[in-house]
């Protein structure tokens, strides 16, 4: 049965769609099937695995398609597309916060890893994904607004530990240190070690690295486009990392 990891910071800019996507096809590499879910509206992963041409998790929620039929095979591994719709039509009056769970529990018999690629805001979507994920991995940039970002996901998680998720767990602090030679980063980066120390998870450092940006314009997965780049080598780590946990 798949683990189901949920890449989060209330934050926009910090890192999570190029964690997930390079986490996800990490895990591949090592051999592991995975799954990667772009449950974002603006859809950045989605235009990155160039996964975006047909059904997508939208018209999965809605129950216009399966999600055996919206998911693509691609050099990251397999992807269950976003879309904007996600925003237009699952935030409503009848919104269900488990449907995106029940959506997972069929496939995650095929899967050793889902990961799923969240919005920077406090949707009920993103809440759906914490109910519906086993793992949580915080990402943030050594800013002040990430570290604020990690203090309103913080209230979301209790909440969905406090509702039916009682088994979810936050995983590690993936840093994503870009700018972080300044000595405002440094002060930031104290606060994000101290952050994942409390919250007694391993924090994850990935190196600043143009190869991180090159890849997603060249709509193309890290382990193809620059193999030996430094983002590629802490990907893999952290991947190892989750592959351990015991
Ligand atoms: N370690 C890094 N080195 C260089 N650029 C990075 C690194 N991590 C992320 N980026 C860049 O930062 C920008 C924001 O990242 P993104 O993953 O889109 O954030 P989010 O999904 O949180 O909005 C992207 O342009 C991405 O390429
Ligand atoms: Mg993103």
């Amino acid at each position: 049965m798949a683990k189901t990891y949920c890449f989060i910071n209330e934050k926009g800019g910090v890192g999570k769609t190029t964690s997930a996507g390079n986490v996800g096809a990490a895990l591949s590499r090592l051999g592991k099937r995975v799954l990667l879910i772009d449950a974002d509206p603006a859809a950045r992963l989605t235009t990155w695995t160039q996964t975006g041409n047909g059904p997508t998790l939208a018209d999965v929620w809605a129950g216009k398609t399966t999600a055996k039929d919206a998911i693509k095979q691609t050099a990251f591994c397999d992807v269950l597309p976003g879309d904007r719709n996600m925003a237009l039509e699952l935030v409503g009056a009848n919104f269900d916060i488990l449907r995106l769970r029940e959506l997972l529990l069929p496939l995650k018999k095929n899967y050793d890893y889902i990961v799923i690629d969240t919005a920077p805001s406090l949707s009920l979507l993103n809440a759906a994904a914490l109910y519906a994920s086993t793992d949580v991995m915080i990402v943030t940039k050594p800013e002040k607004f990430s570290i604020d970002g990690i203090g309103e996901f913080y209230e979301t998680f209790m909440a969905a530990k406090a509702g039916d998720n009682k088994k979810l767990n936050i995983t590690g602090v993936i840093l994503c240190d870009v700018g972080g030679r300044t000595n405002n980063a440094m002060i930031n980066k104290e606060m994000i070690a101290e952050t994942a120390k409390a919250l007694n998870v391993p924090l994850f450092r990935v190196r600043e690295d143009t190869k991180l940006g090159e890849c997603q314009t060249a709509e193309q997965c890290l382990y193809d486009y620059a193999p030996q780049s430094k983002g590629a080598a802490d990907y893999m780590e952290i991947a190892e990392r989750i592959i351990n946990k015991p």
